[in-house]
């Protein structure tokens, strides 16, 4: 059967260590195990075995290094002072992203994630102006998140204590919240138009972090088979018809003078550049940002979600200790609101450890070089990817003591403060870095904090044998399937 790409670079290394090294052609790129052919059927790429075969190469060749996918070079950063120095102190020469043959067919580089140069420059710096306008709007993004929180306990109440799977609420929550922002209104949770959006967003990242995408990704050569591509194309339509009748119904009532929601915001920008040809604010570009706005927003804040209900589950007495500090600061006669986390070190904590120990992306998408770079005495020529291992930086022993353990006391200093850290990478950093980071932590605090104070979590076995490993699908670490009980406090 097929064997992994890094396994197979691995095994070279520990049959052959005296194998000659390759001199790479193009002068210095950073050294690395020889590059190999593509052996068979390389469908089963497996993320745990790429992080173990990274840290093991890190070993041998130090922070930075070069592997062959395929005949592509791919250069790898890890630990947290390669990561800096190129994704900040050098962001501008790290912040390009790969361009996949199905995400640019689909995107046409537009939109934030996977575009590239001015269209990208401009679509992030509007979208992040637009959620920090709406941050301080008449009805803030605080008071969205409020009304979802307020929905989600009633609809778990419902559940009377019995026995249940959170994925689907918690899925539904990020959803709604960005509908929220960009749509302005929320979704009942049994509304039919949301759950086959919502399901079409599933897929999509179901397939987009398939192994074989990845691949097809890594060797464009290789991109002509099965059907999941062209499911792709037809979701994708789907998913722009969706998000165009919501466009229409915005232009036509549009205040130019108070704008309510994302849409708005971006209508008006387009107004205002009307007259400009190059104006990178039209009506696909307007599609592909909503659309890219709901890939990175919904699946990875619900599975955050998700995973820390699973973690607080296998650690009831980190659970008690979140409880005693809602008690404690937010009571029983009000809800809790965002000025809360300041006097909450505790959950605040929690909150860090959670994203850090769960590792949701371990290794992001590769970014690419935008011009030749010298780095740390090496040539890596412009458009050559990268690959930044975020897991190194969340996983380092010397920062966070026993890495492998959930210790909210990683972010804790002895007297009991927050501490924070710079090497909690969890939205990675720099250009590129996420720009959903305080939108999604503000959820998270909500969400997790209304649960609380409201329920207390009764897991149906014995947390001891409560197992919570990952399960790997593609490049996301997602939790396994579970059920427990919220019962009213
Ligand atoms: C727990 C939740 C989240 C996590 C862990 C997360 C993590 C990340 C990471 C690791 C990256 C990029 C990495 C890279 O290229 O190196 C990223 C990019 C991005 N995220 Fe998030 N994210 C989360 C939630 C959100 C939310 C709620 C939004 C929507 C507002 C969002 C919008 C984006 C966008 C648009 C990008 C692309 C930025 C660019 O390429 O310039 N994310 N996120
Ligand atoms: C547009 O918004 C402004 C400011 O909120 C308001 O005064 C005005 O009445 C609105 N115009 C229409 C047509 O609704
Ligand atoms: C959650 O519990 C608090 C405190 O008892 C209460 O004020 C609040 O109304 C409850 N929330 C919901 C949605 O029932």
């Amino acid at each position: 059967m097929s064997q992994l790409v890094f396994s197979i670079c691995l095994n070279f290394e520990e049959i052959g260590s005296n194998a000659s090294e390759v001199h790479h052609i193009k002068g210095k790129l950073p050294p690395g195990p020889p590059p190999l052919p593509i052996v068979g059927n390389i469908l089963q790429v497996d993320i745990k075995n790429i992080i173990t075969s990274l840290n093991l190469l890190s070993k041998k060749y130090g922070p930075v290094f070069t592997v062959y996918l395929g005949r592509q070079p791919t250069v790898v950063l890890h630990g947290y002072e390669a990561l800096k120095e190129a994704l900040i102190d050098r962001g501008d020469e790290f912040s390009g992203k790969m361009q996949s043959s199905l995400l640019s067919k689909a995107n046409q580089g537009l939109g934030i994630i996977f575009s590239n140069g001015e269209i990208w420059k401009q679509t992030r710096r509007f979208s992040i102006m637009a959620l920090r306008a709406m941050g301080m709007g008449k009805k803030t993004i605080e008071d969205l998140i409020q009304e979802e929180a307020l929905c989600l306990v009633e609809a778990l109440r419902k559940t009377n204590g019995a026995p249940c799977d959170p994925s689907f609420l918690l899925a539904c929550v990020p959803c709604n919240v960005i509908s929220a922002v960009i749509f302005q209104h929320r979704f009942h949770y049994k509304d039919e138009t949301f759950l086959g959006f919502m399901k079409n967003f599933q897929r999509i990242i179901e397939i987009l972090t398939s192994p074989w995408v990845q691949l097809c990704n890594a060797y464009p050569v290789l991109y002509c088979l099965p059907g999941s591509h062209n499911e792709y194309f037809k979701i994708l339509a789907e998913i722009k018809e969706f998000i165009l009748k919501e466009i229409k119904r915005h232009q036509e009532s549009l205040n130019l003078s108070s704008p309510q929601d994302f849409i708005d915001y971006f209508l008006i920008k387009m107004k205002k550049e009307k007259h400009n040809e190059k104006s990178e604010f039209t009506m696909d570009n307007l599609i592909a940002t909503i659309s890219d706005l709901f890939h990175a927003g919904t699946e990875t804040t619900s599975s955050t979600m998700k995973y820390g209900l699973f973690l607080l589950l296998k650690h009831p007495e980190v659970t008690a200790k979140i409880q005693e500090e809602i008690a404690r600061v937010i009571g029983s006669h009000r809800r809790p609101c965002m000025q809360d986390r300041n006097h909450m070190p505790y959950t605040d904590a929690v909150l860090h450890e959670i994203q850090r120990h769960i590792d949701l992306i371990p290794i992001p998408l590769p970014r690419t070089t935008t011009q030749d770079v010298q780095f740390r005495g090496y040539h890596i020529p412009k458009g050559t990817s990268v690959m930044t291992s975020l897991t190194s930086v969340l996983n380092d022993d010397k920062e966070f003591p026993h890495p492998e353990k959930f210790d909210p006391g990683h972010f804790l200093d002895g007297k009991g403060n927050f501490k924070k850290s710079d090497y909690f990478m969890a939205f990675s950093a720099g250009r590129r870095a996420c720009i959903g980071e305080g939108l999604a932590r503000m959820e998270m605090f909500l969400i997790l904090t209304n649960i609380l104070q409201n329920f207390t979590l009764k897991p149906l076995v014995n947390p001891d044998y409560i197992d919570t490993t990952t399960v790997q699908t593609g490049l996301l670490s997602l939790p396994p399937s579970y059920e427990l009980c919220f019962i009213p406090v």
